[in-house]
């Protein structure tokens, strides 16, 4: 139990022999304050809320309480006006915290809220024959890096690539190949030879309008399975696949399944009957439609007009199968905030049909990646490509360990983790609603918040560690008074949080509270290795600190892991 917990327990029995029986410690726990200056205590309890019930002046209260609570982890309680300012014994407090992180190890913070049961996350899901975008990459890191945060939880993540590989899209391009398309350009650089076919498209369709229905009356052929439909879009797919899993392997980001939309279009008549058994079809402009009306939404397409079927068909059916495959404790959808709607509708639907589980679907979504504050269109050609940006991550570091540690065992592997983590932490440090204004030089800075800031501090401590020659299992008892003062005790108390950092970022879905965390872990440990001697003490309060140091590292290393960010030994 953290000492927070210990002290909210002490002060919730102290309040029920005052007399006051509806605050359980869990509420007590709630309550708890961090005083603005640690001068004044380590923990405030106010007791504003307590007046009411015993009558009395919260000044009073806080001195009555002050006298009712004592002992260990505390060392001193003083009551000052409103508040009970508590001071922690900060010797056993932080025994007590390095001690539990080493004897757990990289299990330290996880919890068994999840109780095994599955979570289906939806990430990535790039759409086929589109080059992968900065846009996706956020899908994919913010989704792996809340997919670990619930693992930790004790939940079962079930990572799902929902590919957009069906839709009107695939109708075009077959057009677009059909009229202008080369099979030996496609061949050699699929992705951008397809984009090429579909910007073109587009071009020509502003021209020549029937170029559109063509589009359509090739993915209706597709839909009913025409052979040479099929035959080009399992070869766009193929070939986009290719280049996506490239990215994947690069970011060290696997999948449970691969089941796009187009997995689904046997699925789909299902639906529909369904909802025409429910009542719930009704006819618009010869579409099929499930109205929204007493929502105040417009009605969600289920069919159109020349039978095709949509999106959001497409989801209610991966919904549906979902619930039937993994008997999900909640369902996470990682896209854009753009599909707000579109996920407010499909839930809905849902509820319509008479399901209580779509009350467990989370649409998390994020904002956007703009350039030069605009957002990026596939359809305009103006993307910046993720290949490249990790391209340039790498190579930027790479000539960085030529620069300063030239012998680095393992290079190439180092500067690959270093350069994607750049990439992935560039993203994950910020509150995941806010919009990124794409920077090259932003994304491929390597100091202040960055990860390779804390990849780089997380080695230092293993190099520290090296030199001190640091031994697990001999140390297990802090020499009294090595880790005074006010370095070793912020390093404490951060270390003590992690667990609470993470059930937080897991129940809000918010790994940048993750990042803030290592962020902040890393500041805090370079101020203690700056000012508090370590190899250079005798030997029992040397063994004490780099015990610190161990802890430091464990945290760290876990902390990036979980945002999906490995941690190099060397650097
Ligand atoms: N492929 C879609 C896009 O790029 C995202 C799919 C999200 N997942 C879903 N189940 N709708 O916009």
């Amino acid at each position: 139990m953290s000492y927070k917990h210990q002290v909210a327990e002490m002060i919730a029995s102290a309040l029920v022999h005052m007399g006051v029986d509806n605050l359980n410690k869990e509420q007590v726990y709630g309550m708890l304050e961090t005083p603005p200056n640690p001068a004044m205590g380590d923990i405030a309890f106010p007791c504003f809320q307590l007046a009411k019930a015993l009558r009395k002046a919260p000044p009073m209260i806080a001195a009555d309480l002050a006298a009712n609570i004592s002992g260990s982890p505390l060392q001193e309680v003083k009551a000052v006006g409103p508040y009970v300012n508590l001071f922690l014994d900060q010797a056993a407090v932080s025994t007590q915290v390095i001690g539990t992180i080493l004897a757990e190890g990289a299990s330290y913070g996880k919890s068994n809220l999840g109780q095994g049961r599955n979570v289906p996350i939806d990430l990535s899901s790039p759409n086929i024959a589109k080059p992968f975008s900065m846009g996706h990459l956020r899908s994919t890191v913010i989704g792996n890096a809340i997919a670990n945060i619930l693992e930790k939880q004790g939940y079962k993540p079930v990572r799902i690539n929902h590919l957009g590989d069906w839709g009107t899209q695939f109708g075009k391009l077959i057009v677009a190949y059909r009229l202008w398309g080369d099979e030996e350009k496609v061949k050699a650089e699929p992705i951008k030879e397809l984009l090429h076919l579909y910007v073109k498209f587009h071009e020509e369709a502003e021209k020549d309008p029937s170029l559109e229905d063509q589009g359509r009356e090739w993915f209706k052929k597709l839909e009913d399975g025409d052979a040479e439909a099929q035959h080009l879009w399992s070869w766009f797919r193929d070939e986009s696949l290719k280049e996506f899993m490239k990215i994947y392997d690069l970011m060290n980001v696997s999948f449970d399944s691969t089941h796009g939309e187009a997995f689904y279009n046997d699925k789909m008549d299902r639906v529909v009957s369904l909802l025409e058994e429910k009542g719930l079809l009704t006819e618009s402009d010869g579409a099929q439609v499930v109205s929204l009306d007493e929502y105040d939404m417009p009605p969600c397409l289920i069919k159109k007009s020349d039978g095709a079927t949509l999106y959001a068909t497409r989801d209610l059916a991966a919904a549906l199968f979902r619930h039937e495959t993994y008997d999900f404790a909640k369902a996470v959808y990682v896209v854009g905030n753009e599909q707000r709607l579109h996920f407010q509708q499909l839930y809905k639907v849902l509820e319509k049909m008479g399901y209580p589980w779509a009350a467990n679907m989370h649409h998390i979504p994020f904002g956007m990646m703009l350039k030069d504050g605009k957002k990026m269109s596939t359809r305009k050609g103006k993307v910046v490509l993720l290949e490249e940006v990790l391209a340039q991550a790498i190579a930027d570091v790479q000539k960085v360990i030529e620069e300063k540690n030239p012998s680095l065992a393992n290079k190439e592997e180092v500067a690959r983790q270093v350069g994607v983590g750049a990439v992935i932490f560039h993203d994950l440090k910020n509150y995941r609603l806010n919009d990124i204004n794409f920077s090259w030089e932003e994304m491929l800075t390597f100091e202040g918040e960055t990860g390779p800031y804390v990849q780089y501090t997380h080695a230092r401590a293993c190099s520290l560690l090296r030199k001190g020659n640091y031994q697990p299992a001999s140390s297990s008892e802090l020499v009294p008074g090595a880790l005074e003062g006010k370095e070793a005790w912020a390093v404490v108390t951060l270390l003590n949080a992690f667990p609470e950092v993470v059930d937080r970022a897991g129940s809000q879905f918010d790994p940048s509270l993750i990042g803030k965390y290592v962020i902040d872990l890393a500041q805090v440990f370079n101020k203690f290795y700056a000012n508090v001697r370590i190899l250079a003490e005798e030997d029992a309060v040397k063994a004490s600190r780099l015990q610190l140091v161990a802890a430091v590292v464990v945290v760290l290393k876990e902390g990036l892991r979980l945002l999906g960010l490995a941690a190099p030994e060397e650097m």
